[in-house]
């Protein structure tokens, strides 16, 4: 019997409210200190601490004071502000789509929206993007710290050598229909993983969550290309631990009759990239979803698969998927004044690939995704739907309705093209992003765990239903 013990969280510290200066210890390592911030672009923690808000309730005229720490009051002491009401159980923050919400400390990505800023632990992603491997920034995210040469070898060779699935697991992938989503073939893959490793639920056992992190990272890219070749009809590729992370992927997904695949070495570098520009991006939507599973202390590969399926949505990481939907059905450089029209009365939908919760100027990684994309179109020529795209950015960057809602390119507006120079299927695209993303997800996952002030996630809500009444069925009497 694997072990499936206690998954009780070890006994809580609570946090007294101090604005952290660094993240808690992590199981006897030394706590991560937050990012260092020499600029301006820095978290506005240590600005307010000390401050209070005062709030006049003037239902009551009572007045209260809420301390203001990290920026941010505590929607809980909200709860104290109550009318005389009994039935009044306290002032709550209503805060749809999470606008306003800070949902946990984190010491992972600091994002500046307005100034097109993005970090992970620190390092800025322009540099990361220019040298690090993907796997380098994986250790980082999830330690907070870049790996020695020691670690970073003893970590290569791990994932290396995990990247096998069980053969069930193929049999399983085996039984998707020709015309299945890959996203949906990876979604349930990855959480059928839960089946394959039920010690993987020992979530505060240290081993048990290094090994899970670990299969995680290696074997989403051996789920994806068996996916990729279930569809296309092509014999599965296995692992080839000769091989370089990307390259494995690429020969999983390519290879036929060689003896030895040799992939592209721009392709993989561009690939590379893009995994690094994806690999994390804070508390976006697939990274709640993961946090919120798995605050129920769930296994890893159930919390995540919830990271897969919400990456899925064109709002989120589908919208690649739809640039170049949105683009064949432009089909020509003519069409696309007509295109803008249409988008901005509302009839045409969105345009994909524009706008973004966060980045109000620009995105950091679009930028680096164009220039990757130069490079890529060297080596495969610029087709029309690159024209096109170039075209609608043209427009849209001059057009009033787009510069004063603040919609410029994101990240997704130019690697759908990247992707598709490649030769990767549209509907392939997202998954591409799922396996960048995974690192993020996972550090971020075990943030939340060890996160001493996290419960399980649950918000309010502000009931606008029915008030009671009795119930008179409309069926045949039983
Ligand atoms: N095209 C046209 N209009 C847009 C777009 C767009 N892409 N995005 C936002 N708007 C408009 C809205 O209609 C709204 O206009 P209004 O004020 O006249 O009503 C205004 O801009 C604000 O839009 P919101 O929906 O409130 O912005 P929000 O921050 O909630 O949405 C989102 C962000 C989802 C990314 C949105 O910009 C969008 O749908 N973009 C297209 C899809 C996309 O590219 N998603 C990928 C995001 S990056 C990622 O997830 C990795």
């Amino acid at each position: 019997m694997p072990k499936t013990g206690s998954t009780a969280r070890p006994a809580a510290k609570k946090n007294n409210n101090k604005p952290l200066a660094t993240t808690p210890a992590r199981d006897g390592k030394k706590p991560v200190a937050s990012a260092p911030t020499k600029d301006s672009a820095k978290p506005p923690a240590a600005a307010s601490s000390g401050s209070s808000l005062e709030i006049k309730d003037t239902r009551t005229s009572k007045t209260y004071s809420v301390p203001i720490s990290d920026g941010a009051i505590r929607a809980p002491e909200l709860k104290k502000i109550r009318t005389n009401d009994p039935g009044d159980t306290g002032l709550m923050s209503y805060d749809p789509a999470f606008l306003n919400t800070a949902a946990c400390r984190s010491a992972i990505t600091f994002i500046d929206g307005d100034k097109g800023i993005l970090r992970y632990r620190g390092y800025p992603i322009e540099q990361l993007a220019e040298t690090a491997t993907f796997l380098e920034v994986a250790w980082l995210l999830r330690h907070g710290e870049l790996p020695t040469q020691q670690e970073y070898d003893q970590f290569v060779h791990d994932i290396t050598f995990h990247t096998y699935v069980h053969e069930n697991m193929r049999k399983f992938l085996e039984g998707f229909r020709y015309d299945a989503h890959p996203m949906a073939m990876l979604n349930s893959s990855v959480a059928g993983l839960a089946a394959f490793y039920p010690s993987a639920r020992n979530i505060f056992d240290e081993t048990e969550r290094n090994i899970s992190i670990v299969r995680l990272l290696a074997k989403t890219p051996t789920l994806a290309a068996f996916s990729y070749r279930h569809v296309k009809g092509l014999p599965f590729v296995y692992p080839d631990n000769r091989l370089s992370y990307v390259e494995n992927f690429l020969s999983m997904i390519a290879r036929m009759s060689e003896s030895k695949y040799e992939a592209n070495p721009v392709f993989a570098r561009a690939l590379e990239i893009l995994f690094i520009l994806h690999a994390d991006h804070e508390q976006n939507c697939s990274t709640s979803a993961v946090r919120a599973v798995g605050s129920s202390h769930v296994d890893p590969f159930s919390a995540v698969s919830a990271g897969v399926a919400a990456l899925f949505g064109p709002l989120h990481g589908g919208a690649n998927e739809q640039v170049l939907r949105m683009i064949s059905e432009i089909g020509n450089v003519k069409n696309v004044p007509k295109f803008i029209e249409t988008v901005k009365s509302g009839e045409g939908g969105r345009l994909m690939g524009f706008g973004h919760r966060v980045y109000k100027s620009y995105d950091p990684r679009a930028k680096i995704v164009k220039k990757l994309a130069d490079d890529v179109f060297k080596i495969v020529g610029v087709d029309k739907d690159l024209e096109i795209a170039l075209e609608l950015e043209r427009i849209a960057l001059s057009d009033d309705y787009f510069t004063s809602r603040k919609l410029y390119p994101n990240v997704d507006f130019y690697t759908g093209l990247i992707y598709r120079s490649m030769a990767f299927p549209t509907d392939f695209f997202t998954v591409l992003f799922a396996i960048g993303r995974m690192p993020g997800w996972l550090a971020q996952w075990e943030e939340m765990l060890l996160d001493k002030e996290q419960k399980i996630a649950r918000p309010r809500q502000l009931y606008v239903g029915p008030a009671e009444r009795p119930y008179r069925s409309n069926l045949k009497a039983r």
